[in-house]
């Protein structure tokens, strides 16, 4: 299986895909997180990325390109893989194609604009593993602590409201022309193109997890 999330910031690509790579057994590549690690080992890419995220902006596709064709020439991606937060231009999207990289699912998670602040104040994290929390609808067993190891959750730079709001430009600008570029290639060539299915990602978690399989059954 190899599938692509897309969704606004917050929309719950994160949440979402620890659930699918476990059912499929797959990988989940989030560029964000991978950032985000690159940004914390001080590596010459995080040196690089640190300023554009916390403005909220895009990171380069070329740096993007090369991270992700690396990614998926490791051993563990042979049986599939999931992009969360991948790709988020047209650029980024057209690289994969070039690069005859064949994905089965774009599975879009449809959130309002409205809905997605108060989900980024909430939101919680275990930087090691992305695992990802909300205060109010989805709070960790122990206040402050991921479930897993115990260790602390953080909350992350970029999710100030200002920043929120400039991601959510940047989405609607450069990542939201993927539904359309998905959604017409699925029309015009069905048997190469990957199959495009859209969710609404209004409601609990559990009852959009039920809609994401629901959505790659068929
Ligand atoms: P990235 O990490 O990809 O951030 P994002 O796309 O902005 O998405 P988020 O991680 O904020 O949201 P999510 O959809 O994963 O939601 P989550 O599940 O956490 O990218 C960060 C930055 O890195 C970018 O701004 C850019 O600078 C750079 N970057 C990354 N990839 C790049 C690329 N390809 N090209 C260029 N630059 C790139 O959920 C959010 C919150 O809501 C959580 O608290 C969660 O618990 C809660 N929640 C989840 N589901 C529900 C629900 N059903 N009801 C209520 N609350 C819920
Ligand atoms: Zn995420």
């Amino acid at each position: 299986m190899r599938l692509i999330l897309l969704g606004a910031p917050g929309a719950g690509k994160g949440t979402q895909a620890a659930f699918i790579c476990q059912k499929y057994g797959i990988p989940q590549i989030s560029t964000g997180d991978m950032l985000r690690a690159a940004v914390k080992a001080g590596t010459p890419l995080g040196l690089q990325a640190k300023q554009v995220m916390e403005a909220g902006g895009l990171v380069s596709d070329d740096l993007i390109i090369d991270l992700v064709k690396e990614r998926i020439a490791q051993p563990d991606c042979v049986n599939g893989f999931l992009f969360d937060g991948f790709p988020r231009t047209i650029p980024q999207a057209d690289a994969m194609r070039e690069a005859g990289v064949r994905i089965d699912y774009v599975l879009e998670i449809d959130v309002p604009f409205e809905a997605i602040i108060e989900r980024m104040s909430g939101r919680r994290v275990h930087p090691a593993s992305g695992r990802t929390y909300h205060i109010k609808y989805n709070p960790p067993k122990v206040e402050g602590k991921d479930d897993v190891t115990g260790e602390d959750l953080i909350q992350r730079d970029d999710d100030k409201e200002e920043t929120v709001r400039k991601r959510l430009q940047v989405y609607a600008d450069q990542t939201r022309p993927l539904v359309d570029y998905y959604r017409d290639w699925a029309v015009r060539d069905p048997l190469n193109a990957p199959k495009y299915r859209s969710i609404s990602g209004l409601g609990t978690v559990e009852k959009i997890t039920e809609r994401v399989f629901a959505a790659l059954r068929d």
